[in-house]
């Protein structure tokens, strides 16, 4: 175990079920977002606007990214900065199930254009991240000496909760409970919040403290730590306003696309100075949650190149453009880094409560604890990062030839979710025997 401990407050973790609960259910989110797109095939990539088109990106941005998300989190206050989330087992039931029935709710809302199951999918994920973001407030509130990684995460919160509000807001309104003008501009606004707020915030302050842990690398600069999450915060509160003044006519476009220059620009530092860090790790062997990172890094490049071709007014409104940044935000960035951690929490995790539970019973020679690397071999994980790679190019070729590959990237979609999931199942297994030899051990004495 090469993870320095020193910083890490075990002893406060939640039961493991709390975690694993939602990481076990986002690979079936995204298993599901594979057939959605195999059945429906080019129209789920033809606009962004096709109701197959919504379901997936709900399938993805809330099934898949936002449940690990929720889970890491609840795991994460307690561990790194010794604040556990209140009546951790009571809110992990709730929220993790009326964010299942909710996302359910709404994909099969947009896809068969049933207002009924739209308004129950407000009313659960409304209710859902409401109680998440209550209990994860209390916790985040209560911690007096907060580092980088907590004001980021605070500020990750109060994005996701705009994200929410205007979620719900564009959801009544494009399901006819209210009558909504500039739905299109809010929408954008929207998932402004849930992309570069909520999805990147939380990204760059786990990144803080995970890179340099797990990956061994020199930390990341004081100054940037100190202001760059601000600093995002901040250009989307005002960039949201501009945007909107755009969309009612008072403005003209290029003045919020000139705005947005500063949170594009610092996205682009965040995975350069990552980059470079990774570049000057340490220890230069190489794992599969580094080359998970890199890619997300990557993808940030590559999402920028992509925004600024847009920027060519012409260009602007070729449907391929929105879906091409739309691939490569939430699958080439926010699903490869999201994905990436897995690998790393998912073993460490079932790890440490055994070799905490091992101690405690003073069984060790009795009983083996697997390390890491036994609990998820390497040769699996890499398996499933080569399933993600071909997705992420096929995807990205799709875009451009629908009619001939929408299909085979739903394939390999479904592929790379399948061997997630298997991967998963494989270190619940093992954490069980393992937990379970150490249960008879306690009986035997
Ligand atoms: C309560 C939770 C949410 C609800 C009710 C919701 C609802 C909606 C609705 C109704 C639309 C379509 C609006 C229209 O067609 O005019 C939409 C679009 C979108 N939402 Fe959400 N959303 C939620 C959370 C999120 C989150 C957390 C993210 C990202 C992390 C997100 C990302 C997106 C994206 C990217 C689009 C545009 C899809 C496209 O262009 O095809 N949403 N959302």
């Amino acid at each position: 175990m090469q993870v320095n401990r020193s910083s890490l407050s075990l002893d406060q973790a939640p039961p493991i079920s709390v975690p694993f609960r939602f990481f076990l259910t986002a690979p079936v989110f995204g298993l599901l977002a594979a057939l959605l797109l195999l059945i429906y095939g080019p129209e789920a990539l033809s606009t962004r606007w096709a109701p197959a088109t919504l379901a997936l990106t709900h399938l993805i941005t809330l099934g898949f990214l936002g449940l690990i998300m929720c889970g890491a989190m609840m795991q994460m206050l307690p561990v790194l900065a010794g604040s556990p989330v209140p009546s951790v087992e009571w809110v992990t039931a709730v929220v993790h199930l009326l964010l299942s029935i909710g996302v359910l709710a709404l994909a099969a809302g947009f896809l068969l254009g049933a207002n009924a199951l739209l308004h129950l999918a407000l009313a659960a994920l409304g209710g859902g991240f409401l109680v998440f973001i209550a209990a994860v407030a209390i916790a985040l509130k209560r911690i007096q000496a907060p580092n980088a990684t907590i004001n980021g995460m605070r500020l990750a919160v109060l994005a996701l909760f705009i994200t929410v509000m205007l979620g719900l807001t564009v959801g009544a309104g494009f399901s006819g409970m209210i009558s909504l003008g500039l739905l299109i501009p809010l929408t954008d606004v929207h998932l402004g919040w849930g992309l570069l707020g909520w999805v990147g915030l939380l990204v760059i302050s786990v990144a803080y403290q995970v890179v340099p842990m797990f990956q061994l690398t020199p930390e990341y600069p004081a100054r940037l730590t100190r202001l760059l999450a601000w600093a995002l915060f901040g250009a989307l509160m005002i960039w949201a306003p501009l945007y909107l003044a755009w969309g009612s006519g008072g403005l003209p476009r290029l003045a919020p696309d000139v705005w947005m220059l500063a949170p594009a620009a610092a996205y682009g530092l965040f995975a350069g100075v990552t980059l470079w860090l990774q570049q000057n790790r340490r220890r230069r062997v190489s794992d599969i949650t580094l080359l998970f990172w890199r890619t997300g890094m990557v993808a940030i490049a590559v999402c920028l190149l992509i925004w600024l071709w847009g920027l060519i007014p012409a260009e602007a409104y070729r449907p391929a453009w929105p879906l091409l940044l739309g691939v490569w935000l939430l699958f080439g960035m926010a699903v490869s880094v999201v994905n990436g951690m897995l690998y790393k929490i998912v073993p460490f995790l079932a790890w440490f409560h055994l070799q905490s539970r091992q101690v405690a019973l003073m069984s060790m020679g009795k009983v083996k604890v697997p390390n890491m690397k036994e609990l998820i071999p390497d040769r699996l994980a890499q398996r499933q990062l080569y399933a993600h790679l071909a997705t992420l190019i096929l995807l990205t070729l799709a875009v451009f030839w629908p009619g001939f590959l929408a299909r085979i990237a739903g394939l390999s979609l479904g592929v790379s979710c399948i061997l997630l999931l298997l991967n998963m199942l494989q270190a619940t297994r093992r954490y069980r025997q393992v937990n379970q030899e150490l249960s008879e051990f306690a009986a035997s004495r």
